[in-house]
């Protein structure tokens, strides 16, 4: 559908749960209380939600949490998606995903996206507080299954300075890497102040040549001929093509990832009029973010949904 701006929106981000087996420093910074169950969105008004979308034209799904894998009925959910028409994409941090690759596969999910910061076992515990063997164990399942597969490694100071290992380690395993710019949210903006690195300084650090944008990725060159794309939402920002909104696990839709406005729709999902209701919310999607301006969103980023 198109929005007030005549952005096609079409692209739907579901946060499956706010549960997470990490605690990246960035995402979620200090421990949320779990969600009581009755404010969770079933599986079945998931599906309704679903039912709605397509019904708007959308036909791009993306399973996030928390950690999606934590989700009970999750690959009932891909199967939906699916007979719904919409290619259905994974964000995980895989470090669950070696057991779970084959029946995510069998339900007729098409994509995988991990994420993963490092390769150094010492700093991803320290910055996401897990096992970073899990991780690639859960990688290599998922090259074993054939998926498609996107690195997203958030740029940290301290973290990945050198973006070598991961790009070398991206290639080894058939997938393309991803730097994302570490993005300030209002409950992250001290850690983001403390580590994020400025990415054009980087890339004048790397001699990384731009060879081209694709959607919201711009692709680098290293003088050595390794390729890596950068998402840039704050020295490059790609709202003008964004086709996307976000929906909680709560049942609340996000129009803009870094604005504070929020619909709680699971009160309206029953009635008659919802896919109208739901086109009109979606047609007045913010034209822009307004990080440069520092407006922040309250709500983190592990509750949104990445
Ligand atoms: N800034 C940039 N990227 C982030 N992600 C989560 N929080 C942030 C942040 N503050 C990333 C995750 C995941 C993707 C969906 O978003 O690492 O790969």
């Amino acid at each position: 559908m198109l929005d007030a701006f005549g952005r096609n929106i079409r692209y739907l981000r579901l946060s499956v749960t706010d549960l997470c087996n990490l605690s990246c420093r960035y995402c979620k910074p200090r421990p949320v209380p779990k969600l009581r169950h009755e404010d969770l969105a079933s599986i079945d008004e998931l599906m309704s939600f679903l039912d709605a979308f397509a019904a708007l034209g959308f036909d791009k799904l993306r399973l996030t949490g928390g950690e999606p894998l934590l989700r009970k009925g999750l690959a009932a959910l891909i199967e939906g998606g699916v007979q719904k028409g919409f290619t259905v994409g994974l964000t995980t941090n895989a470090t669950l995903l070696a057991e779970r690759a084959a029946e995510l596969k069998s339900a007729g999910l098409s994509s995988v996206n991990v994420s993963l910061d490092t390769l150094d076992e010492t700093v991803y515990r320290a910055v996401c507080g897990g096992d970073l063997a899990d991780a690639l164990r859960g990688i290599d399942a998922a090259v074993r299954q054939g998926f498609p597969l996107k690195i997203n490694a958030v740029l940290q100071r301290g973290v990945n300075d050198d973006p070598r290992p991961l790009i070398d380690y991206a290639r080894s395993v058939g997938a393309e890497l991803r730097l994302i710019e570490l993005m300030p949210f209002a409950t992250t903006a001290d850690y983001v102040a403390d580590r994020a690195p400025d990415s054009r300084s980087l890339l004048r650090q790397w001699d990384a040549v731009p060879i081209g944008r694709e959607g919201k990725v711009d692709r680098y060159r290293l003088p050595d001929g390794a390729t890596f794309g950068l998402i840039a939402p704050l020295t490059h920002p790609f709202c003008a093509a964004c086709d996307r909104v976000r929906l909680t696990c709560k049942g609340e839709l996000i129009p803009c990832l870094h604005r504070p406005t929020v619909y709680p729709l699971r009160p309206l999902l029953k009635r008659k009029d919802f896919v109208s209701i739901l086109k009109s919310l979606i047609a007045e999607k913010p034209p822009r973010h307004l990080l440069a301006e520092g407006v922040y969103q309250p709500i983190d980023m592990g509750s949104i949904g990445g």
